[in-house]
């Protein structure tokens, strides 16, 4: 395995962390209007905060999928730089799956900049606009395989638990820092409720795609792919264990007026979101480098 990403070339390293950014402005975006309409229970000062963080991460999010589309040029030429700026290399990367998913992403893009600006859309937009974001993912990638309805709608649900959890971690940080202890409980409480569901339908959603997509994830182990799924599940299982925490312990002591648990509460959204960074890079070196059948 780390072979194969020490011997990834600057193009490929460009493709990642593209990637990656990309992933967590997308995320960051649908997140932030799926949690501004379906939790009543953040403040207006913080509810201003997510709609500019939102149409923060759309155009973020727009810049670096569409710099994607020359980076996959870049690859088709081996690697160089030049194929990023050959008009049919580009053009041949725009017609196939990068191309249409970018289309889809693109429009769902604009959906939730609409709801983050208008002052009063209609929450269906909100929904609507994540969703089309999130199902853009299912045009391109290890996921245009057999069956591809199924694991295009897998993967669009574990991308909107993700985002709806992604796009609550900056409103709580900051309502821990700025709200009184109770309130800030009482929202990171609503979340925790909804949290619940969400992440066991992101999890399973994980779970079947993973299944799915190597046959045995057991056997996959034996691949760089199976290798850096299971770094990202070692994360994932830190990360569940901060949110944890949070939910049993640091909320029950806010909800109660303990006005210590607040810093700690933020700390632990702090390491969260660095648990979160380190699994999109993971994430998006396992899509670039490796694949579900590769051997060895
Ligand atoms: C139980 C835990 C999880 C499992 C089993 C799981 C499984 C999967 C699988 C099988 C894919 C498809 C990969 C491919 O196309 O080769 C995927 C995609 C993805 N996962 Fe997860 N995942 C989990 C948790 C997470 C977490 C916590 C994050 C982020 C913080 C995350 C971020 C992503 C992203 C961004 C994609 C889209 C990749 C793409 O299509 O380019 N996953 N996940």
């Amino acid at each position: 395995m780390w072979q194969s990403v020490l011997a990834m070339d600057g193009a490929t390293l460009a493709t990642v962390t593209v990637k990656a950014l990309a992933y967590l402005a997308s995320l960051m975006s649908a997140g932030s209007a799926l949690v501004l309409a379906s939790l009543s229970a953040l403040d207006g000062d913080t509810r201003r905060m997510v709609r500019r963080l939102g149409v923060a991460g759309a155009t973020l999010a727009g810049v670096a999928s569409a710099a994607l589309i020359p980076l996959a040029a870049a690859y088709l030429a081996g690697g160089s730089w030049a194929g990023a700026v050959d008009r049919t290399l580009t053009g041949m990367v725009l017609d196939g799956p990068a191309g249409n998913s970018l289309a889809v992403h693109l429009a769902g893009l604009a959906v939730l900049a609409g709801f983050f600006i208008a002052a009063k859309a209609p929450r269906f937009f909100a929904f609507a606009g994540a969703a089309v974001v999130c199902a853009s993912f299912a045009f391109r990638g290890h996921v245009l395989t057999e069956p591809r309805v199924l694991l295009g709608a897998l993967v669009t649900v574990h991308l909107l638990g993700l985002a709806f959890w992604i796009g609550a971690l900056a409103p709580l940080h900051r309502m821990a820092g700025r709200a009184d202890p109770v309130r800030a409980g009482a929202a990171a409480a609503a979340f925790g409720r909804r949290a619940l569901w969400v992440v066991l339908a992101l999890a399973m959603a994980g779970g079947v795609l993973l299944v799915l997509l190597t046959g045995n994830p057991l056997d996959a182990l034996a691949s760089p792919y199976g290798r850096l799924f299971a770094v990202k599940l070692a994360l994932f299982a830190s990360l569940l264990g901060l949110a944890a925490v949070n939910k049993l312990r640091l909320v029950p002591a806010l909800l109660a007026g303990d006005a210590g648990a607040a810093p700690r509460l933020r700390r632990s959204i702090g390491l969260e979101f660095a648990a979160v960074l380190a699994i999109l890079v993971t994430t998006a070196v396992l899509t670039t480098i490796a694949s579900p059948d590769m051997e060895g």
